[in-house]
């Protein structure tokens, strides 16, 4: 094969980027994300001050323009993200009681759900409910502080029961490392849920590296110690600083490392050209601002078993 989803498909996996809607329309754009990758995220446009800005006005139509472009090429999409502590409009923070709070963001989950039923193959249904550093306590946010810990557990029954057919993740970023403390918070979160029957269903990586925090070593050991949880894991943000070959090398071992365990079922990369990286300054990804095939991605598509 020799696009990144056609590789990718003939190892069981899919290979995805975060699209964002703005950038549909350049041709340039369009014609890389439509001839290389078969899944896509949207980067921006499922958040929640996208999607519900007012309580109970749903904003589909940014959202909309990337999985109708999606769907009409036979990618499968992402949902990104139902309940996160960020790009959450001020009506949310401001919520005061338990209930208001959990009203909200069940309504929420269903509202957007309902609306997606049946095309998102997979939800990030939380994201990024864990701090950083070494206490492995759960970051504070609306949502823990009025509700608590049971948050997650309760957005994961009510995304179950919205919508049954989609794959629900936890997702997060620094649980790279299997030995994290982070990673162990999220970990055991997981081995909780599954002994006591929560739905979950995958594990998302997000995979953010740069020189401070490069690929660990023990990467293959924390998807497979995922895994063996009975959750999917899916790496679903990643980007890489750096370029050439040491670039090139890092991102052969994450896609390795993923082919190495079977329930790593698919990888999706933040984003397309460079200059349109989170990472403003950056050049993380696998094509560059001319929309050349960098040497990361030569690696990663030898990696898949494509040339
Ligand atoms: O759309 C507005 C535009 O109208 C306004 O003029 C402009 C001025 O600041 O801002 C635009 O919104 C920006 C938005 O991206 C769309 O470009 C926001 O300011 C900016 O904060 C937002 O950044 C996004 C970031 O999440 C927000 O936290 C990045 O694009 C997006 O790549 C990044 O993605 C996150 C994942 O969702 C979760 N994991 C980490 C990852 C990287 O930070």
């Amino acid at each position: 094969a020799s696009t990144l989803g056609a590789a990718a498909a003939e190892k069981g996996r899919y290979f995805g980027a975060a699209v964002a809607a703005n950038h549909l329309g350049e041709s340039q754009y369009a014609t890389v994300l439509d001839r290389e990758f078969n899944s896509v995220t949207p980067e921006n446009e499922m958040k929640w001050d996208t999607i519900e800005a007012s309580r109970g006005s749903f904003n589909f139509g940014p959202a909309d323009q990337i999985v109708n472009h999606a769907q009409g090429r036979g990618m499968k999409i992402r949902g990104h993200t139902l309940v996160w502590h960020s790009q959450l409009p001020g009506w949310v923070s401001n919520l005061q009681t338990a209930t208001d709070v959990r009203n909200a963001m069940n309504s929420h989950i269903n509202g957007v759900m309902a609306h997606y039923r049946g095309k998102i193959h997979s939800w990030d249904v939380v994201n990024e409910a864990f701090q950083d550093g070494s206490s492995g306590a759960r970051r504070s946010s609306v949502f823990q502080q009025r509700i608590g810990n049971s948050f997650i557990e309760e957005a994961f029954r009510t995304a179950r029961a919205a919508d049954p057919a989609a794959k629900l993740c936890y997702n997060d970023y620094n649980i790279d490392d299997a030995n994290a403390a982070k990673t162990r918070a999220v970990y055991n979160m997981v081995q909780d849920f599954k002994s006591r029957g929560v739905p979950i269903d995958c594990v998302g990586l997000q995979s953010h590296f740069n020189s401070q925090s490069p690929v660990p070593g023990n990467y293959q050991q924390n998807i497979a110690q995922f895994a063996a949880l009975g959750v999917d894991v899916q790496i679903t943000e990643l980007d890489i600083e750096g370029s050439g070959t040491a670039q090139a090398n890092s991102y052969r071992s994450v896609v390795n490392a993923c082919l190495a365990v079977s329930r790593c079922t698919g990888i999706t990369v933040w984003g397309i050209p460079d200059h349109y990286s989170w990472r403003a300054s950056g050049t993380p990804l696998l094509f560059d601002r001319n929309y050349n095939k960098k040497p990361a991605y030569d690696a990663v598509l030898a990696a898949l078993g494509g040339s």
